[in-house]
């Protein structure tokens, strides 16, 4: 659940008016709860106690530094996926002791910094990656830990741009390598074969695929034992799905009577990468209505937010409940919310029932704080909008509105042209 409710007509972030934000800080802007933060993360810590995980926040749904200050604060490590990510993470406060680091492109500096860092562990996603971790730990004369991640060939029920457990995508690495991989393991001298890391995709909402690939890698890690080969750590990867819609996803606990059995019977450490999960619901981006306009056919609400503040409508048809901030009356129609980019593409809502709110009004999109900030660009040279953390009585950006001179930082007219 979440801390955006209405009382008294009026949509308040935790106990404070989502208006009397809008008014101090302008908008388009993203607003988080603090409150929804710290219940989303408590509930898969409990739901997974008996195997004390750890929950390493997949940063990439969203790498505010308050975001991740209020999770490391209760315990969180992080998931990482690029040298910003680190520093960020680090900057942040996180252990090095609980970071993970995936990516299927990590290059040498990222690597470098990585293992100076003393991170937890590398989640390894080919053979030549491998090679180029022991290289660069044998230069730093240390030995670095991994985890491979396994490819299960599993297709999880999800957007096919957010599915990655199948062997069309380039994610993993396929079991048969992976066998290989450990079974050369003395051609690896500098490195620590640690675990093994599975993620099969994002918003899944059953846990039928995430058992399925479980299944998997407990043979695996059955094929392994038959070798010697012994780990430490599984990391079982995030992708738990939330409700955006009429979804009815497995609550922690359900998902966690499903697969504890399991990883209780692998003794290994486990590890998890939550991050929609955690921070999907306890997002909202406030916008306010520009225009009305009707062409007879269809009725558009244009929204001073764009598709570059929250691309997911455009890029995965993703639907996001959209509400007025102020209850009204107003009989509801059909109506497209669409923004002031120059692409079709830009939208938020199509034939979507709501009521027609006045110029000035606000309206929140539910649901954004998982890839919604972090994806967002500065395209048509628009300015990033501010996010805002509200903890009970309390709000505070925690991160300006772009000015058009942060736009233009670093850009410069080549000699030649002046
Ligand atoms: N671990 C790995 C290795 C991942 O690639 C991801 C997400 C996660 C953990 C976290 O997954 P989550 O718990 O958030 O589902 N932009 C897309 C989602 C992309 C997911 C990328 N990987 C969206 O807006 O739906």
């Amino acid at each position: 659940m979440h801390d955006f409710k209405f009382r008294n007509g009026e949509l308040h972030g935790e106990n404070v008016k989502v208006s009397t934000i809008a008014k101090k800080v302008g908008t388009p802007f993203y607003l988080y709860s603090h409150n929804t933060l710290v219940d989303h993360f408590t509930k898969i810590e409990r739901a997974f106690a008996k195997v004390s995980p750890i929950i390493c926040f997949a940063m990439k749904s969203n790498g505010n530094l308050a975001v991740l200050k209020t999770l490391i604060n209760i315990g969180a490590g992080v998931d990482i996926v690029s040298i910003g990510e680190l520093r960020k993470a680090l900057l942040a406060g996180a252990d090095p002791k609980k970071i993970v680091f995936a990516s299927v492109g990590k290059t040498e500096e990222e690597i470098i910094e990585a293992i100076k860092a003393g991170i937890l562990f590398f989640n390894v996603e080919s053979e030549p990656e491998l090679q180029e971790i022991n290289r660069i730990a044998k230069k730093l004369k240390t030995k670095s830990k991994v985890a491979l991640r396994i490819n299960p060939d599993v297709a999880a029920a999800t957007h096919e741009k957010i599915t990655t457990g199948t062997l069309k995508k380039k994610f993993g690495i396929d079991l048969r390598t992976a066998h290989a991989m450990m079974k050369n393991r003395k051609k690896y001298p500098n490195i620590i074969f640690a675990g093994l890391h599975c993620h099969i995709g994002s918003q899944i909402i059953s846990k039928e695929p995430f058992i399925h690939a479980i299944k998997r890698v407990i043979e695996f890690i059955d094929v392994l034992k038959k070798d010697g080969i012994e780990l430490e750590y599984l990391d079982i990867g995030g992708g738990l799905g939330i409700i955006y819609k009429d979804e009815k996803p497995q609550t922690a606990q359900d998902f966690a009577d499903a697969i504890l059995p399991y990883l209780e019977k692998t003794g290994l450490k486990i590890v998890m990468e939550p991050g929609r999960f955690i921070v999907g619901n306890a997002g909202i981006l406030v916008t306010k209505v520009l225009y009305l306009k009707d062409n007879g056919v269809k009725k558009f609400l244009i929204v001073d937010a764009g598709m570059n503040d929250l691309i997911r409508p455009a890029m995965y048809d993703a639907y996001h409940e959209i509400v007025p901030v102020k209850e009204t009356t107003v009989k509801k129609e059909k109506l497209d919310v669409v923004g002031p980019i120059c692409e079709s593409g830009d939208f938020f809502a199509h034939d979507r029932m709501l009521s027609i709110i006045k110029n000035g009004e606000l309206l929140a999109i539910m649901s954004a704080g998982a890839y919604g900030y972090v994806m967002s660009s500065n395209y048509n040279v628009r300015g990033r909008v501010p996010e805002v953390m509200v903890k009970g009585n309390k709000f505070e950006i925690t991160k300006n509105r772009e000015t058009f001179k942060d736009l233009m930082r670093g850009e410069r007219i080549p000699s030649f042209l002046k």
